[in-house]
């Protein structure tokens, strides 16, 4: 499992997280492979500076999601992928790569799941008046945001600022992400 592919929809600090800890060797790993599913996205920029294959496309320019998704498996299966790393990939994955990935496929999101699940997690959590917000890593099947449990981490915050929540989980997902990747692949 040595070989991963990142999918990314937006800025991709966790995809260069992740790259960065390949390129340091505190990862035994390589990204072969950004799948971005929004041209223009900040994340392209990343893929290029690490010289990592991207496949990015529009999904407006496919009929369905299988369709994409079967170009992304072939890519996979011919680049030998071990892990498939969900790092802000904004989209749901389908039948086609869970019959092909399944049990391979992670996800990172800014709540202790099962709590506030979906695109607007510290926001939703915010408003709720948390106290104590956190990170989840977990299996991706196809519900959202759902899957088995592989790793979580708390942080404390009283206030009310979602961009301050952001940056403090931000801090934690980075290093939490590299970690659990290392004892996937070990
Ligand atoms: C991350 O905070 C991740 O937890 C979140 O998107 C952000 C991507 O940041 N994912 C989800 O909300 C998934 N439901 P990045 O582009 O800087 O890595």
């Amino acid at each position: 499992m040595k070989r991963l592919a990142v999918f990314a929809s937006g800025s991709g600090t966790n995809f260069e997280a992740i790259a960065q800890a390949c390129a340091d060797g505190r990862l035994d790993a390589e990204v072969s492979l950004l799948v971005c599913d929004v041209p223009g996205a900040k994340v392209l920029e990343r893929g290029e500076r690490f010289g990592v294959e991207t496949f990015c496309f529009n999904p407006k320019s496919y009929a369905c999601k299988a369709d994409f998704e079967k170009k992304i498996a072939d890519r996979m299966d011919a680049l030998g992928i071990g892990l498939v790393c969900l790092a802000g990939y904004m989209r749901l994955i389908g039948p086609v790569l869970l019959e092909r990935y399944g049990g391979r496929i992670i996800n990172i999101h800014p709540s202790l799941l099962p709590a506030f699940k979906g695109a607007h997690a510290v926001e939703d959590a915010v408003a709720y008046g948390v106290k104590v917000y956190g990170i989840t890593i977990h299996y991706v099947d196809e519900s959202l945001d759902g899957g088995r449990i592989i790793a979580q981490r708390a942080f404390p915050y009283e206030g009310s600022d979602p961009a301050e929540v952001h940056r403090l989980g931000q801090v934690i997902e980075h290093q939490l992400y590299v970690d659990t990747i290392a004892e996937l692949i070990k």
